[in-house]
């Protein structure tokens, strides 16, 4: 397994762009299985997690040729032949389950691995699985598989309990085909949800409240395969957002979606960063000392979960006290362990965590857990005193592109070593 070594104090400058957001382009391929003919998506970056769906949807029977020089994936789907999505793929990506809503409304069934837990908690699918029994599917759980089967799903009025990302996306998906008006009610409102809908529009399908937490589809007979660009990826851009702003750097972000990034956008001011459009990009400039910010996660537009971890890790260095509420996932602090070794002063009580800033980290040996948690070690180790060593960044590689090249051409003092 690679690791990351680092040593920290560089200050970055120059300019980095932003790739395609993995959490549209995951849904976009799911959408794929909905159309007979071949589905082009691009701006798509070169991602564990994307090749993982690759290695689905050819389980499936479609045909996929991803060019990552071009940032171009495109999806045959006129050869599907299955309709299983089994363990060994759904444990390493949980957003498998995004297959369920488009092969139950276009090919009757589907058996999909439950994808489990994983580093940050329960992660159940109970309201994917609510919402499509509303429409008429007869759903079952057995031996770790949710066996879901229907004739035809009926368009039905559903109420999400939790704004759930994938299960809006899932059950928008699924209804598509289905027979009326389903209305999705409490969907959630993050602009990858969005990227979706539109997606699904420009193939031919109803949908109406794009953009609100009502959504409403129509089903229609068929949708059209289309060339898609997905949406920059607004955390990628947060996280240098977050590492230009601890490490005093100067930078320009290109197709940074700064629209998307309200909530970490007032945060990072608040800690004394500029933040300025410029030049079709972003400029962001760290100033020091860091002034602690009090930080809640919460559904789009809140602050979004998957920056905590990178802004704790920040406000290990701030003056003063932080307090970090992590309001959606039960068990998002796995970070906090790892970063108390480099010196970091933080409890922990229940899903609050109190960061006390100190004067600076000390490099160590740490190990990533999860996708962004170890994003937030990355950001610790580039501002600590000497070495730090980031091992298992296999979980890096689900969601950021070659980071370490990408911080290195700003300066960061930063290698993969392959072990
Ligand atoms: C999506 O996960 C993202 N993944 C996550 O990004 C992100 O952290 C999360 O949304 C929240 O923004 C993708 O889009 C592929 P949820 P998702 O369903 O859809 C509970 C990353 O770092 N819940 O919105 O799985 C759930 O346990 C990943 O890129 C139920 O109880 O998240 C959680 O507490 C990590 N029952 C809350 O809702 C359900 O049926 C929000 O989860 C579904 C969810």
């Amino acid at each position: 397994m690679d690791k990351i070594v680092i040593e920290g104090g560089a200050r970055l400058s120059g300019e980095v762009r932003t790739g395609g957001s993995k959490n549209a382009i995951l849904p976009l391929m799911a959408s794929s299985l909905l159309v007979d003919g071949c589905m082009t998506i691009t701006n798509v970056p070169r991602l564990r997690d994307i090749d993982t769906f690759n290695a689905l949807l050819r389980h499936l029977g479609a045909d996929v040729s991803a060019d990552y020089k071009a940032g171009v994936l495109k999806i045959k789907t006129s050869a599907i032949n299955g309709t299983e999505a089994p363990y060994n793929l759904v444990k390493t990506m949980r957003a498998s389950i995004l297959v369920l809503g488009p092969l139950v409304t276009r090919f009757k069934k589907a058996r999909v691995s439950l994808p489990g837990g994983c580093a940050i908690g329960a992660r159940p699918v109970d309201l994917h699985l609510k919402g499509l029994i509303k429409m008429g599917a007869s759903v079952s759980v057995e031996h770790g598989y949710v066996n879901v089967t229907a004739e035809r799903l009926k368009g039905a009025n559903i109420y999400l309990d939790i704004p759930s990302v994938t299960g809006t996306e899932n059950l928008m998906l699924a209804a598509v085909y289905a027979d009326g008006k389903t209305v999705i009610e409490n969907a959630a409102l993050e602009p990858e949800v969005t990227c979706l809908a539109e997606a699904l529009v420009k193939m031919g399908a109803l949908i109406r409240g794009i953009g609100t937490d009502t959504l409403t589809i129509e089903g229609v007979s068929e949708l059209k395969p289309i060339e898609i660009k997905a949406i920059p990826d607004r955390i990628e851009a947060g996280t240098f957002m977050a590492a230009v702003a601890m490490t005093r750097g100067n930078v320009l972000i290109k197709d940074c979606p700064l629209e998307h990034l309200d909530a970490l956008s007032s945060k990072l001011r608040e800690a004394g960063a500029e933040i300025r459009s410029e030049d079709g990009g972003v400029r962001v400039i760290g100033n020091w000392p860091i002034d602690s910010v009090d930080i809640k996660t919460a559904a789009y537009p809140g602050f979004p979960t998957d920056m905590q971890a990178q802004i704790m890790a920040m406000m290990t260095i701030a003056k003063g006290l932080s307090v970090v509420k992590e309001t959606v996932f039960e068990n998002r602090f796995m970070h906090v362990s790892e970063l108390k070794r480099m010196g970091a002063d933080i409890s922990i009580d229940g899903r609050t965590a109190v960061v006390r800033g100190v004067k600076g980290l000390s490099g160590a040996p740490l190990m990533a857990t999860d996708l962004r948690a170890s994003a937030s070690l990355i950001l610790a180790g580039m501002v600590a005193e000497g070495k730090t060593e980031v091992s298992r960044i296999y979980h890096l590689d689900r969601g950021y592109e070659r980071i370490e090249e990408k911080l290195k051409k700003l300066g960061a003092n930063i290698e993969r070593i392959k072990e």
